[in-house]
């Protein structure tokens, strides 16, 4: 890893903060002031700052109910991002899990482990992802069927995969899909003739939204849960 990645996520700081403390040789490599930002280092090394040595960072992982309001991006320069709800040291080196509207509420998971965000999104994984949704209109009868089948969404030329639609109420549905297409489960209803007026994620895969989490808070995921997305 460079040395200036290293740095700003141990210390938390950006990568121009971190320029800085190596010019002003607050940082040390192997005892050595004369360090270059874009110089490689590993476990081998031992980097102190004011002599305080810092240890490899090890990946993060979280989970957060989102509000509305708040947009899946690291940064926007119109919206608060998932990132500006959370109290971290390290937070900008985290990114979001995949996307969820801005009007759409629920589980969100952070990472800076690139690997781990890439299985928990891939298409190739088909995760389910579980919704509540409240419908403009009352469910038609019969449509459990059509979203079993696949539906056509406006403008694509193929199905959907097979999803699973609950009925609560006339219009409360509980609906779990295996894709992550733009607007999904909008555009699945709209194909409905349908709309969704609130939408909310509760669960990825085997892992749900914590219960004791309200909106807008978010905790670390435990040993159990990271591996149980892997
Ligand atoms: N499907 C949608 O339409 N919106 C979301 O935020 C997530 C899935």
């Amino acid at each position: 890893m460079r040395l200036d990645k290293f740095i700003s996520q141990n210390l938390g700081c950006t990568r121009k903060e971190t320029k800085q403390l190596l010019r002003q040789k607050l940082i040390e490599v192997d005892g050595s002031t004369l360090c270059t930002a874009n110089q490689q280092v590993d476990e081998s090394n031992h980097i102190t700052f004011r002599g305080r040595t810092l240890h490899t960072p090890g990946p993060l992982y979280f989970m957060l109910n989102k509000p509305e309001g708040v947009i899946c991006a690291t940064k926007d320069s119109r919206h608060p991002t998932v990132l500006d709800l959370l109290d971290e040291p390290r937070v900008q080196t985290l990114h979001p899990v995949g996307r969820l509207d801005i009007d759409t509420t629920g589980l969100v998971l952070l990472t800076n482990d690139g690997q781990w965000s890439h299985g928990v999104t891939s298409p190739k994984r088909h995760k389910i992802k579980r919704y509540r949704a409240h419908l403009a209109e009352p469910l038609i009868e019969g449509v459990e069927k059509k979203f079993a089948a696949g539906i056509m969404l406006k403008g694509e030329h193929k199905r959907t995969l097979p999803a699973q639609l609950k009925r609560i109420t006339a219009t409360e549905v509980e609906l779990s899909i295996a894709e992550g297409r733009y607007h999904q489960v909008k555009r699945m209803f709209a194909a409905m003739e349908n709309a969704v007026i609130a939408l909310h994620r509760l669960s990825i895969g085997p892992l749900n939204l914590d219960s004791e989490l309200p909106e807008g808070h978010y905790r670390p995921l435990n040993r159990h849960e990271i591996e149980s997305l892997r």
